[in-house]
């Protein structure tokens, strides 16, 4: 009698967890410093989400007083590429594991992973198997090329959110919407599913830009107008325009172009009948894509995988995340595909600085493609860098310089000579008006005058991956050296404090930063100097 009594103590949480809750918790929309938690109950209960930078002390506590099946949170106030650690429960005895999600990376932090795959199945063996995989990959977040419910867009919750449960708790899977998934309403189960950015004129969810790292992603809506002159259209003109990252790509669910489509098989979406791909999309977006420097093109619709180059654009396909009616060659001739493989897959982005990597896998996580380029940095955004003398910015079209905020009167050209303490900021303007802003860069004027160390030398200039510093600080022994290393964009890169007995022989490491500028600050008794650095 014990021993029962035992068990059903250990199962019945488990049981009630079964019962009241139809969608764990997903991870939707982080930014650098937001993000929405949401999952989904049978009844309507009083919603709590407890989370926080610690596992052991959820210390931010957000309730919904009103009951509700649909629960999400909109959290903000978070630090940029940080863990942070939450659980969810209702008032009516659910309680979540505790999970954990990281916010987006900032522009300056270039190493991003992130997967791409669509048309998803119908939870069968093969979605189940690709979405193990994919779990193993530990990406940042995913990119999802539409038909994410393969059927009529009716069963979200079996389809997607039960599948890939355990990806979904930690990242968020950015989803564009497909031709099936408007079939049953338009659209409108879709919308009501996903918690998605809304940052168009309209603010729907149909299309949207997010930001990762050092690249920008712009959803479009394959199924609603796209031409020339279109809402979306402008709006993605505009996205495209002031574009501040290195790596813009873009994600929709039909492919301009594809070789794959059984002209046998039966689609009731007239003229993709024999379908190769949607012609408009050749004379209205793929003009854009290539005058506005888009990198990458992602889609999905064509149950396989498919890739290529054209007119300095890549184009991908990747249909085959778990749909069963694989498409075949049916020797069409796309300028834009140079390998085509009719299987079950997913692909892997790596991005690191100026090189994007990206790999496609089979069901059983083979490596079946690679491929790797290269695209040189060009700072879009202004970028501020300072000799001890003079900011300089990088090249805009105009520039309006800021003290602490305060726009500086006559400042318009590319550099400022400082005379007084304070944050500075420059906004440039590129050709389209679009207008970026400088991270600040904190100025101290007072030491200016009397900066110089004697005998003291930071070298190696260039260096790799250490600088070392060393000589006389010609003053008293016994004296502290406060040593900080900055980037370009003001942001500290190395710190440490080092005794001397009047002289001074330490090594900073540097291996982590990338190749540019920096900034090396010596600070002790009051006296300041600043030395000019760059890394090869
Ligand atoms: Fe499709």
């Amino acid at each position: 009698m014990h021993r029962f009594i035992l068990l059903f103590v250990l199962v019945f949480p488990l049981f009630v967890n079964a019962q009241v809750t139809t969608r764990y918790n997903i991870i939707q929309r982080p930014t650098e410093n937001s993000v929405t938690i949401a999952w989904r109950t049978v009844n309507p209960e009083v919603g709590t989400l407890m989370y926080g930078d610690d596992p052991f002390s959820l210390v931010n506590v957000a309730s919904n007083p009103t009951a509700t099946t649909k629960h999400f949170f909109d959290v903000s106030g978070l630090t940029s590429d940080s863990k942070y650690f939450y659980q969810t429960s209702t008032d009516a005895g659910f309680l979540s594991a505790i999970d954990s999600f990281y916010t987006a990376k900032p522009d300056s932090l270039s190493d991003i992973t992130f997967l791409h795959y669509g048309d998803c199945g119908y939870n069968n063996t093969i979605q189940n198997d690709i979405a193990a995989l994919m779990l193993t990959e530990q990406a940042d977040f995913g990119v999802v090329a539409g038909d994410i419910d393969q059927g009529v867009g009716d069963d979200y919750e079996n389809i997607f959110f039960g599948v890939y449960k355990d990806i979904l708790k930690q990242s968020c899977h950015y989803t564009c919407i497909g031709n099936h998934d408007i079939i049953a309403d338009n659209g409108a189960t879709y919308k009501d599913a996903f918690y998605l950015p809304t940052n168009n004129p309209t603010s729907t969810e149909e299309y949207y830009s997010f930001t990762w790292g050092n690249a920008k992603f712009v959803c479009l809506n394959s199924n609603a107008d796209y031409t020339v002159g279109s809402p979306q259209y402008d709006w993605m003109l505009d996205e495209f325009k002031c574009n501040d990252r290195q790596w813009l790509y873009v994600f929709f669910h039909h492919p301009p172009w594809t070789n794959a489509w059984d002209a046998l098989y039966y689609v009731p979406f007239q003229p993709y009948y024999l379908y190769e791909g949607n012609e408009d999309m050749r004379t209205d977006l793929v003009p854009a894509f290539e005058s506005y420097g888009v990198d990458f093109v992602l889609n999905g619709h064509s149950h396989c995988y498919q890739r290529g180059e054209y007119n300095g654009v890549h184009y991908i396909i990747s249909g085959g995340a778990g749909a069963t009616t694989l498409d075949f060659n049916t020797n069409s001739n796309a300028p834009n595909i140079q390998n085509e493989l009719y299987i079950n897959q997913y692909v892997k982005f790596n991005i690191k600085g100026d090189t994007c990597y990206y790999v496609c896998k089979d069901e059983t996580g083979a490596i079946v493609d690679s491929v790797g380029t290269v695209k040189p940095f060009v700072p879009i955004r202004p970028e501020l860098s300072f000799d001890g003398t003079t900011i300089t910015s990088t090249v805009g079209d105009s520039y309006e310089w800021y003290l602490d905020g305060v726009q500086i009167t006559g400042a318009t050209s590319q550099t400022f000579v400082p005379t007084q303490s304070g944050v500075y900021e420059v906004i440039t303007t590129n050709q389209y008006g679009c207008q970026f802003e400088s991270d600040p860069l904190t100025i101290n004027v007072a030491g200016l005058a009397d900066l110089t160390f004697e005998n003291l030398s930071v070298y190696p200039n260039p260096f790799s991956d250490q600088i070392t510093i060393a000589g006389s600080l010609g003053i008293e022994l016994n004296a502290e050296l406060e040593i900080s290393v900055y980037n370009t964009l003001g942001q500290q890169v190395a710190s440490d404090v080092v005794s001397t007995n009047g002289s001074v022989y330490t090594t900073i490491n540097l291996a982590h930063t990338r190749t540019g500028i920096y900034v090396v600050e010596l600070v002790s008794n009051d006296v300041r100097s600043v030395y000019r650095i760059s890394k090869h």
